[in-house]
């Protein structure tokens, strides 16, 4: 089929590139080379397969994307412009590169003759905000963000936030807004996040995802065109971003090590995600192009398997051989959760995914590959920015 994937020459997009085309697709890469992730640079990356056919161009560009967009049967949007804190400051270049990229990209469907038979969405977990948790006394719960004064009493685990007068039986399942009633608050333990618990994006960033994977299933539906949203959770592998500091926290934990300073880990590190290898995202995203059962369904993609932010550091200075301790700063940033893993069972009875890299092994890969890099590391400047603005305390 031909196939065009929007921020293709980006770490998860080139390895879907490279699967897509070893099952002999006919590939075409949409790509700004944005300079967060790129650098200053002319061409695509080096690691970029080189039977796809490129073309560097933004998605707000309409007449760009329109040609890039002849013949294609398949259209894979991962092009985003990625990044939790630096979106809280940013703000339009999110909204316009996130949210105003996909309408551009979802008006030429809508209004102009196309050959566009499904169209797969990069969502995130991070449209989630809080994971789902369990409460001793009132079941599940959908906690919203954890209040300020607990987190300045560096109190770090949500509580539950199901009002004392509130009965059993209505707590179940529903999401709480804040409110000045007397709370249960009782320890909550964090549960496998399905699909079905409510969206409570809490950065720009976030709410943009959010605004792709509606829009994209709203216009998919309306034209019927076959749409899949896919919600990654916290990817890794080779090819990441490294000098980015604002993505994923695997991948600035390693370029802090690699320049000789410790990973800095807000709160107490016992937060959790749910960290999958790039190769699953890639083995899930193959699934929903060949399975007519995906067609305007969500699904998560994750491991269902839950790891500290704290094991993550350690784990990678054991792999790169460095004796460097991380440095808790006792800073918690606004908007952060606390524990979020995905319950991956939709997607394994609907398509059949399995993830199959496990942690230990996910990581040496991205070790292997770190080593071979050189990164600049900014993550102080980008600490910086946050504390400046009052976004870390
Ligand atoms: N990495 C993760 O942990 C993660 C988790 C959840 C969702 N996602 C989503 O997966 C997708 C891919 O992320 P990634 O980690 O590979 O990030 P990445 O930054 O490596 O890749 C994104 C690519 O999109 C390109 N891009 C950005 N803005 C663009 C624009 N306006 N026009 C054209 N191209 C543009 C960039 O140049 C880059 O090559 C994104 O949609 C991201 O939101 C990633």
């Amino acid at each position: 089929m031909k196939i065009l994937v929007t921020g293709g020459a980006g770490f998860i997009g080139s390895h879907l590139v490279d699967a897509l085309i070893e099952r002999e697709h006919d590939v075409r890469v949409f790509d700004e080379l944005v300079p967060q992730v790129h650098g200053a640079v002319d061409g695509p990356p080096a690691y970029l397969n080189p039977e796809v056919e490129f073309v560097r161009g933004d998605v707000q560009d309409k007449a760009a994307l329109r040609k890039a967009l002849q013949d294609v049967e398949v259209v894979y949007h991962e092009a985003a412009e990625v990044g939790v804190g630096q979106s809280m400051y940013e703000v339009t270049r999110y909204v316009n590169a996130n949210t105003a990229g996909t309408g551009v990209l979802l008006e030429i469907l809508a209004n102009e003759p196309h050959t566009v038979q499904k169209l797969i969405v990069a969502s995130s977990m991070s449209i989630y905000g809080e994971g789902a948790y369990e409460c001793p006394v009132h079941w599940v719960v959908h906690p919203q963000l954890r209040p300020d004064e607990q987190l300045e009493a560096r109190e770090w685990e949500v509580r539950c936030p199901v009002p004392v007068e509130g009965s059993k039986s209505k707590a179940k399942g529903s999401t709480f807004q804040p409110s000045n009633l007397p709370t249960c608050n009782r320890k909550l333990e964090p549960i496998p996040t399905s699909e079905d618990k409510p969206l409570f994006p809490t950065s720009i960033y976030a709410i943009s995802k959010m605004d792709q994977e509606l829009m994209c299933l709203s216009i998919g539906r309306a034209y019927d065109i076959p749409t899949v949203a896919l919600r990654y959770f916290n990817v890794y592998g080779p090819r990441q971003a490294l000098s980015n500091p604002y993505t994923g926290v695997a991948a600035i934990f390693s370029s802090r090590l690699l320049n000789g300073n410790p990973p800095l880990i807000f709160e107490d590190g016992q937060q959790s995600r749910d960290f999958v290898h790039v190769s699953d995202i890639v083995q899930a995203n193959l699934l929903a192009l060949e399975r007519d059962e995906a067609n305007f369904g969500v699904f998560n993609v994750g491991t269902g398997r839950q790891t500290t932010v704290l094991d993550v550091a350690h784990s990678l200075a054991e792999g790169l051989g460095v004796d460097i301790n991380p440095e808790i700063v006792d800073q918690y940033r606004a908007g952060d959760i606390r524990h979020c893993y995905a319950d991956i069972t939709r997607i394994r009875e609907t398509l059949g995914f399995e993830p199959q890299v496990q942690f230990e092994d996910g990581m040496r890969d991205l070790i292997d590959w770190v080593r071979r890099q050189e990164s600049s590391d900014l993550v102080d400047q980008a600490k910086a920015e946050l504390e400046q603005r009052g976004l870390a305390k």
